[in-house]
């Protein structure tokens, strides 16, 4: 008997020590993971001349049961109890739309967008914005503020309360500014395709004109897309003059700048811009030249309060009037969407690692790149350029002129085969898994090249071993 109790004493005696063990290592798991998500949010180079303070935010209330609350085991808010989507690798990849599910990411969110709206030149980073899941969404969401800051009733009543409405970008603009018209309910043939010069920047005073038309037939012009840095030729539009003509008209100026806007960040090249500083709204897409990974693009606001009045439902289960924290961090309701991925914490890691000055090291980089290879095929033999002049950002556009069609005398004959010519050294490129560049047509133009640089990791020897190679695949052609 004496035995027996002995046994279950000990036994008692084993379990409690494996539930007290059991429990140090849980506890100390959980502090592991908070530790380490602070060291990644903490441990950056310190070089970075963005002095983010919301470092300091972030590791002061870190310890907080707020900040870590997403990583314990009994935060049960809304849908986010522990789940295998929640350990470590994937959080800087959850959702983010109160901050109370996302404080962290909420505030890196505003301390960078505050600070792009400042390199854009908006006093003291005033005004608003939101990361998207891409510049096409972020040009729609500029539509949409546009039209909600003329008309507020349309939010209500929809389109059936507002007159037609006209919209004015560039041929050479991007295709997202017409989704964005027929997903709005605008069409796209209210948008008014305005003539671009010879190396595809928009004409000024073929805007005014065309504004000025519109108006006679009856449309109400509201939104002017102007793109910095076009898709295929890298042209930026005449800000400047644009602005003058929006400002005369009362109509709304966004730039499209998803794929040039971040040469903002270069002090040699930001001169291209001038003039965006007096857009209502500009998107920028780091997840282009500053090689953020996909998806990472911002849409800025000049106005405060514009993008909640004209997005946010209110739904009660989410953003309750009665938290007990500063409400305006509930950014979730300015967003289109409900759960939103959070596409900040990219950025946010990269801009701290390389600093204001390594994003510009690198986009310069990429223009030198361009220029070089410029500057190699302008007056070879078997070359010839889209259009004259150097190009303003690093799109190069190029005819490749196989020996057999260099010198053909009849110009429409000559035509038909080069437009040929680009697909075949592409599709050769491809088999051969050696290199790839993109080729378009565009207007009366027939197909060229358009070699585009953003990765800074290319080399001279790089662009050399391109243009040897295009001649190796086309010369028999
Ligand atoms: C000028 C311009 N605007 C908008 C976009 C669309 O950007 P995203 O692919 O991020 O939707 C592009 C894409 O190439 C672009 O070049």
């Amino acid at each position: 008997m004496l035995c027996y109790v002995m046994l279950c004493y000990v036994m008692l005696c084993y379990v409690m020590l494996c539930y007290v063990i059991l429990y140090y290592i849980v506890m100390w798991y959980i502090k592991l993971r908070s530790f380490i998500f602070l060291s990644m949010c903490m441990c950056v180079t310190p070089h970075s001349s963005f002095t983010c303070r919301c470092t300091f935010t972030c590791s002061a209330s870190a310890f907080s049961p707020q900040c870590i609350s997403s990583l314990l085991v009994f935060f049960l808010d809304q849908m986010f109890t522990l789940q295998p989507s929640h350990s470590l690798p994937t959080l800087p990849f959850s959702i983010q739309f109160t901050y109370e599910v996302a404080p962290v990411f909420v505030l890196l969110e505003y301390v960078t967008l505050k600070k792009m709206r400042e390199i854009i030149g908006w006093s003291d980073g005033r005004g608003d914005g939101i990361f998207s899941p891409g510049g096409a969404i972020s040009n729609m969401y500029a539509m949409l503020l546009a039209r909600f800051k003329m008309f507020p009733e349309v939010k209500e009543k929809g389109m059936s309360s507002v007159p037609r409405l006209a919209a004015f970008t560039s041929e050479h603009s991007h295709f997202s500014i017409k989704k964005g018209a027929a997903a709005l309910g605008i069409g796209t043939e209210s948008v008014i395709c305005i003539k671009a010069d010879e190396s595809g920047k928009l004409i000024p005073a073929d805007l005014e004109r065309r504004i000025l038309e519109a108006k006679q037939k009856g449309f109400v012009p509201f939104f002017v897309s102007a793109t910095a840095g076009t898709t295929v030729y890298g042209a930026f539009d005449p800000l400047i003059a644009i602005s003058d003509i929006c400002k005369k008209y009362n109509v709304w100026m966004h730039v499209d700048g998803a794929w040039g806007g971040s040469l903002l960040m270069s002090r040699r090249h930001r001169w291209k811009l001038d003039g965006v500083e007096r857009a209502n709204s500009v998107t920028w897409n780091p997840h282009k030249m500053m090689s953020v990974p996909l998806q990472c693009s911002a849409l800025l606001v000049r106005e405060e309060g514009l993008m909640q009045n004209c997005n946010q439902m209110h739904a009660c289960y989410l953003f309750q009037q009665d938290k007990h924290y500063d409400l305006s961090y509930d950014t979730g309701d300015k967003a289109l969407q409900c759960g939103r991925h959070v596409d900040i914490f990219k950025l946010w890691l990269m801009w701290r690692a390389k600093g204001t000055i390594g994003f510009e090291a690198q986009i310069d980089k990429c223009l030198e790149l361009s220029e070089y290879l410029y500057n190699k095929i302008k007056d070879r033999e078997g070359y010839e350029m889209v259009f004259d002049g150097k190009p303003q950002h690093t799109n190069v556009c190029f005819w490749y002129l196989p020996p057999g069609i260099r010198y053909m005398e009849d110009k429409e004959e000559r035509k038909k085969h080069l437009h040929k010519v680009a697909p075949v050294i592409k599709a050769r490129m491809m088999e051969y898994g050696t290199t790839m560049v993109s080729y378009q047509p565009q207007g009366d133009k027939v197909n060229f090249f358009r070699m585009v640089i953003s990765n800074p990791a290319a080399t001279f020897e790089d662009i050399d071993f391109l243009i040897e190679e295009i001649e190796r695949l086309g010369q028999d052609l």
